[in-house]
């Protein structure tokens, strides 16, 4: 695997392989040292051109923690506000020899356009409503680690599905692993044709006791251009999940940033069971593998021991 664009681009076996790695690195992240010299001598460049806190930080700790050089450069502040291309800015950090670009950026596509100019590996993350694929992966790992296996579970996916590349990652990798998907919302913000991804529609009156994990989504108010709900206060009055609409045994997800009050209650964040802060530590040791994944998958990944790199201090 040289790039990672998309959940689809992957199979079954693909993502328990690096579910396994990830597993190892998340042993890694809970000792007193947290480097390994995995990635000494590369450099990785995170290129973000919408706002992001949880997968800008995770990714630049991931490639520290692995002992890379680490550029972040986000659109905001950068040679951007000047009028530059996403193509010149490009060629201007291609020119440190990155072996990884992490990219960010609002149009479906951009990450894959990234793959025609540079020969660095790519990692999507995130393109307009296309795909989040880290995020479905480390949605996965959190949630094995809680249930064990996927298989056979039923997971509601709920809110604004129209605009979320979240739920497009997720559907595709929950689906992979065994899951079976239903998709809530107001009709406004339920895709046309969404059967067609092998999921189907939950209508907010039907039981979501059925569910065993409900995946909470926020209003992605900046790709509306219009309402597409009457009002915040009426969605939430709907939609919103709360302690009162979840049975004793249910999961609640969310892969931020919350609303408060809006999608989701503080009641259920603060629960015990919101997986919200164990999907955050995922995402570290998440994007730990599969920056080694792709960085390692040349002739020295057979050097490799299967279960992750050897650990400074012991021996190889
Ligand atoms: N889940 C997620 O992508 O969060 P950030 O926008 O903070 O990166």
């Amino acid at each position: 695997m040289k790039h990672l664009l998309s959940i689809d681009d992957l199979d079954r076996e693909q993502v328990e392989t690096l579910l396994a790695r990830a597993d190892s690195f998340a042993e890694v992240t809970r000792r007193d040292i947290k480097k390994v010299p995995a990635l000494r001598g590369q450099t990785v460049v995170t290129l973000f051109y919408e706002s992001s806190t949880r997968t800008s930080s995770s990714f630049e700790l991931a490639a520290k923690r692995l002992s890379a050089d680490v550029v972040s450069v986000k659109a905001s502040g950068s040679a951007v506000d000047k009028g530059e291309s996403l193509k010149d800015t490009v060629e201007t950090i291609y020119a440190y020899d990155p072996a990884a670009i992490v990219i960010r950026h609002p149009y479906a596509g951009a990450a894959k356009m990234l793959t025609r100019w540079v020969d660095a590996s790519v990692v999507n993350a995130g393109d307009g409503m296309h795909q989040h694929p880290s995020q479905a992966l480390l949605d996965v790992f959190t949630l094995q680690n809680r249930m064990g296996s996927l298989e056979g579970k039923k997971i509601w996916i709920v809110g604004d599905v129209l605009h979320s590349r979240v739920a497009r990652s997720n559907i595709a990798a929950f689906q992979l692993m065994g899951a079976s998907v239903s998709v809530c919302g107001p009709p406004t913000l339920i895709p046309r044709g969404i059967e067609s991804t092998g999921c189907d529609e939950a209508f907010a009156g039907r039981s979501r006791e059925q569910a065993d994990v409900v995946y909470l989504l926020r209003m992605q108010n900046e790709r509306m251009g219009e309402n597409f709900v009457p009002s915040i206060r009426e969605y939430a009055r709907l939609f919103q999940v709360n302690e009162r609409r979840l049975g004793p045994r249910q999961l609640v997800m969310h892969p931020g940033p919350v609303n408060r009050g809006v999608e989701i209650g503080s009641d259920v964040i603060d629960s015990d069971r919101s997986l919200i802060s164990e999907q955050v530590a995922s995402g570290l040791a998440v994007r730990m593998a599969i920056l080694y994944d792709l960085l390692n998958s040349g002739d020295d990944a057979a050097e490799q021991p299967a279960d992750g790199p050897v650990p400074i201090g012991e021996p190889a």
